[in-house]
Formats: structure tokens, sequence, C-alpha cells
């Protein structure tokens, strides 16, 4: 008899945007006349077409693919060179970072999950309360927590409140831990990390010998120049850090699939008998063995995305989504709704209106005025009594979701 995976019993419910799909596909079933005007502001998925020097660069690496001189088999399990070295010198040039602490991969939700690999049992995990569902559900995959209360926390984890009050930026905890997950420009809140912040951060994880896991999926969004993009900005951090990035939200890759982890040659874990090892020794061998490369056009669409033209034609992708961002945040705040976020990130968190708990919100928003927002108890209880709503849409939706925000709640 094989024997399951009993931890995986312990997941509270589906994973929330499937779950979110199913309900508005539910909805929409049940009320057929008014399926079509169903607008998604729910999962963070990018709707503009991509680059067109990743896409020229894409048929190329094609091309090359369906000739025998330059065709190519297998690919380096950790990334092509040239894609390695375009990430140092362009996104991390000058914070210190070699082309072989780049590892290339198919995905940041894959990343951040996958990287449980390298840890041990017994580790003290400390995460962000609302938080990417991801970073709690793998960790519950992987044993690393008890089983869930009544509210929805788990046993074992250390959860650090995030909330209005403390601009949705925890403050590092007062006991110690051993992993740290921190995800700036934050998803789901929008909230920013100042560069003392993350001084503090990184003050901790070297004080307490812990790893901060830093996401930075959603860096291209950050307009204030103060606001650090990298980890890797703050002194001692390559002592400390991993950090995830990704393609999908700068150059629209969420259905190319292509991301990267940094990790410094000299961040270190403990073997449990005195000893240090090199976390990126570890991360190598696990991605040699597990995975197989991104492919070969993806990863050349990904390296057209820090040429000139690439970076323009980002740029233009990101002022599209900020300019939504920015009218979502006004229409939530004329209706005199508490906003946040949606300044330095493509996501705008919403303080439900009174009475409402956030599924509450979602179900009213849905049935109601035909708009698919996240309700913020989906990002873990911290998040209850907010929803977020986000701008990864066309302009003419985006529009018409302010209108019927407006009718609905004004
Ligand atoms: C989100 O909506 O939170 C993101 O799209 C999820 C993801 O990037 O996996």
């Amino acid at each position: 008899m094989a024997i399951i995976n009993a931890n995986f019993l312990k997941l509270k419910a589906g994973y929330l945007f499937p779950e979110i799909a199913r309900r508005v596909r539910a909805y929409g079933d049940a009320n057929p006349a008014l399926a079509e005007r169903i607008i998604r502001c729910g999962i963070g998925d990018v709707t503009e077409p991509l680059p067109a020097a990743a896409v020229e660069a894409m048929h190329a690496g094609v091309a090359e693919m369906a000739c025998r001189e330059t065709f190519k088999g297998y690919g380096p399990e950790q990334g092509y060179e040239f894609l390695r070295q375009a990430i140092v010198d362009n996104p991390f040039a000058g914070l210190g970072i070699s082309a072989d602490e780049v590892f290339i991969s198919d995905g940041s939700k894959c990343d951040t999950g996958n990287i449980l690999d390298i840890f041990g049992k017994g580790n003290l995990i400390a995460i962000t309360d609302p938080v990417y569902p991801v970073y709690v559900d793998t960790n519950v995959m992987a044993g690393n927590t008890g089983e869930a209360d009544a509210k929805g926390a788990y046993g074992g984890l250390v959860y650090l409140p995030c909330n209005a009050a403390n601009g949705f930026v925890a403050d590092v905890p007062n006991e110690h831990v051993d992993i740290i997950y921190l995800c700036f420009p934050n998803n789901p809140t929008g909230a920013v990390a100042t560069r003392g912040q993350l001084e503090a951060w990184v003050a901790y994880a070297r004080a307490n010998d812990a790893i901060i896991l830093f996401d930075a999926a959603y860096e291209a969004y950050i307009q204030d120049p103060a606001i650090p993009r990298s980890i890797f900005e703050i002194e001692g951090a390559r002592e400390c850090a991993i950090e995830f990035r990704s393609f999908s939200k700068n150059g629209g890759f969420t259905g190319v699939r292509c991301a990267y982890v940094v990790i410094p040659k000299t961040v270190s874990g403990s073997d449990g008998m005195g000893g240090r090892v090199s976390l990126h020794q570890l991360w190598s061998r696990r991605h040699s063995t597990k995975f197989n490369g991104a492919s070969y056009p993806v990863q050349k669409a990904a390296a057209a995305v820090f040429s000139a033209e690439g970076k323009a034609q980002v740029a233009a992708l990101i002022n599209h989504y900020m300019g939504n961002a920015k009218l979502l945040r006004e229409a939530c705040a004329a209706v005199g709704l508490p906003v946040f976020g949606g300044v330095n990130a493509p996501y705008v968190w919403v303080g439900c209106p009174a009475g409402l708990s956030s599924w509450d919100m979602f179900d009213k928003m849905l049935s109601e005025a035909q708009v698919v927002i996240t309700p913020g108890s989906g990002f873990g209880f911290g998040g209850e009594g907010y929803f977020r709503i986000s701008a990864f849409n066309s302009r003419a939706n985006v529009e018409e979701v302010c209108r019927r925000v407006q009718a609905l709640v004004g």
C-alpha cells in the first residue's frame, strides 16, 4: 500500500485562485445573462501582449531550433549563460552578484515552494500575515507545520502581523526564527519596505543566523527611487538572503514561464553537527537533479527584456498597469473605503465596507457588480476585512470597474 504525504490533509481549503475561479464559473453558469459582464480583477495575471523585443527574440530562438546547425537539445539546468549574464549586468548591476549565483527556472511560485527542498526539519519559520498563500501551503505540505486552528493559523509557524498600524510592513520579531519570508513590493497589500526596514531585517537575520527568502517578483512596479529593488542592495544580505525574481509581471511572461533565484555563494546553513553548508551548492544540486532548464526560446525572450527596446517596452507596460492602479485607488477612496498599496505595486488593498467580511465583499462584488476581486482573508486571517483588486487589466475594463465600484458602494 502506498502511503500518502498526510501533511496535505492539513491544508484547510483548495488553493486560493482555483477556488475563486470555481466560484466565478459557478456564478456564470447560474447567471448566463450576466456571465459576459464579468470583469476579472482577482488573480494577478497580466493582460497585455508580450513586449515586441521578447516576441522577436522568441521567434529567432524557435527558428534556431528548426535548423540542424543551430538546434539545441537539453540546455544547462541552471540556465544559459547569456541570460544569467544579462541578469547580472542589468537588474543586479553593481550588487556584487555573479552569473553563477543566478538560477533560471520556470516560475517564482515553483521556486518559492521548491526552495524548501534544501532546508531540513525543525526550522522555525516566520511568515507575514496576510501573505502570498504559496509560502504557507508549501510549508504545510513539507511537514513544517502542525494543524490549523479555528482561525486558520498553522501550529509551528510564526505569524508576523501586517496591518494599517505598521503600514503592512512586519516588524522584526522579538523571538528567534530560522527562516523568514519577505515579499516586497508586497503581494497582497502592495506595501513596500524602506531601506531602513530592510536593514533591520538583514541585521536580525545575521544576529539570529536566519535566512531571508526575499520575493521580489513585483520589483518592476517600484516608482519611488528611494525604495530598494533588491535585498542585495542592503549591506550584509549576501550572508543571509536568497532572492526570487520573475519575468511574469515585468515582461508579462505568466503564460510563457521564466523566473530566477539569486543565491550568493556566501549564504550558508547548518548541517546540524556544527558544520556550515553552502545553500548555493545545495540548490545547484537540487536544480540539476529535478529540473532540466527553461526552454531555449523562452530564455532568449527573457534576455531580450533587458535590451534597450525591451526595457522601454517593459516600462510602457508598467506605466499602463500603474495607471490602472491609480484609477482603482481613486475610485475606492472616492467612495470612502480605506485604500492601501497601488503606488509602488500593481495591487490595491482595500478595507471592506463596514459590516462586510472579505468573502461577503467578494460575493457582493461578483453578484451585484460582476467584478471579481480577491478576498483578503484568502491571504490569511490577517487579511480579513480587506479585499485586493489587481491592476492587471485593460484600461477600458478598469474604467468600467471604477464605475461599478462607485455605483455599488458610493
Ligand atoms: C496573485 O494573484 O497573487 C498572483 O498572480 C499569483 C502568482 O503570481 O502566483
